[in-house]
């Protein structure tokens, strides 16, 4: 088991991407689905991938366990090139890397027990009590031991999804592939899942690919992600840095949908500065800007705001006018403890220029 902090990994990274493109041709007309990919997916970490529909997202995935072969570049998985490999060895690479789709892919005809049992007939190496002893394990491991005789038909999408995650894990592989896994399930479904997937990640150091066209799903789970925009990534970083500072237009639309405003900071006729402050972790707790005003004399007006949490740490994000002789001070009395504090002409200006570019 791997039991380290998510501040901390290994030297070797568990996938990377070296400038891999990917394009479809068919019927003489071609796709363009990836190119110039470049990533690095970090061993024990939950890594985010998402972007728009039609982005590239399930092309990428797909060319992790060779559903799909690279049209140019090198991808490695746990140290070794995989993109030549055949045979035995592309067996051995599927059967360190599980998938759970969208649609679960569960056989209908079969029970809970014998889908998850399937990968583990097909591996033939087991004996039969030794199969129904794992599949006994994995069923409890997602919530599932009183469910073992139903059929799929008999579940909910959310129990349906167990049983794939339950059937991915069956062969303990090493990195767990998610594209769309939540979906199609309803918002409190796919926070019991996700909960799940976190869990999986925690205690059994399991690597986790999570697809999604959903920031929500990044924010609640991720330690990284890529931002992927018409087959190009387009911004990776931490999931604090890329969800409270979107650089590029794509990374933006992506964080304002998952917003219940639209986000925009109303016209601020005020005569004084206009900042973003960031307060995360422990700065969220304390009555900052109250003190604030008393003690810098410097009046505020809050234009824009969103608080939650990512991952398990809480985050506040307000826009401010701020008035008086004190504001400098005030700045640099926040930055001082940790609250990042940028001034929104900056911000704006910048954003502009990226939008430009985009
Ligand atoms: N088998 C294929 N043959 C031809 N074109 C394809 C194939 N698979 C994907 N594409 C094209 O490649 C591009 C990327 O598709 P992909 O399925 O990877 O996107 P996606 O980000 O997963 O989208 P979605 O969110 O809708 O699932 C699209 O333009 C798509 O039409
Ligand atoms: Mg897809």
């Amino acid at each position: 088991m791997l039991n380290v902090p998510h501040d901390y990994y290994e030297l070797r990274d568990m996938i990377v991407f070296d400038n891999v493109g990917k394009t479809y041709t068919v019927g003489g007309q071609t796709t363009v689905a990836l190119q110039n990919i470049h990533l690095d997916v970090r061993r024990g970490e939950i890594f985010g991938i998402i972007g728009h529909s039609g982005a590239g997202k399930s092309t990428l995935v797909r060319l992790i366990n060779l559903l799909e072969r690279p049209g140019c570049g090198s991808i490695s998985v746990d140290g070794q090139r995989t993109e030549l490999m055949r045979g035995s060895e592309l067996r051995r690479l599927r059967r360190r890397i599980g998938m759970v789709f969208q649609h679960f892919n569960l056989l209908h005809s079969h029970t809970v027990t014998q889908n998850v049992a399937f990968p583990l007939q097909l591996t033939g190496e087991l004996k039969r009590a030794e199969i129904n002893d794992r599949v006994a394990e994995l069923l409890q491991r997602v919530g599932l031991s009183d469910f073992a005789r139903k059929y799929p038909s008999q579940l909910s999408g959310g129990q349906k999804q167990r049983v794939g995650i339950a059937r991915a894990l069956a062969n303990r592989p090493a990195i767990l592939l998610c594209d769309e896994a939540t979906s199609a399930l309803d918002p409190q479904t796919t926070h019991s899942v996700l909960k799940l997937l976190a869990e999986i990640n925690q205690e059994l150091g399991l690597t986790i690919v999570l697809i999604t066209h959903e920031m929500d799903v990044v924010r609640r789970v991720c330690h990284r992600v890529s931002v992927l925009d018409a087959g190009q990534v387009v911004e990776t970083g931490p999931v604090e840095e890329v969800f409270l500072h979107p650089r590029h237009a794509a990374t933006q639309a992506l964080v304002r949908e998952a917003e219940h405003e639209d986000g925009t900071i109303p016209d601020y006729d005020g005569t004084g500065a206009r900042y973003r402050l960031t307060f995360i972790g422990a700065t969220t707790h304390q009555p900052l800007l109250g003190e604030l005003a008393r003690r810098f004399d410097v009046d505020y007006q809050i234009l824009a705001g969103r608080v939650g949490t990512i991952r398990e740490t809480s985050y506040a994000q307000l826009s401010v006018g701020l008035v008086g002789a004190g504001v400098s001070g005030a700045i640099a009395h926040l930055r001082a403890l940790g609250v990042r504090a940028e001034a929104l002409t900056d911000i704006t200006a910048q954003e502009k220029v990226l939008a430009h570019a985009a």
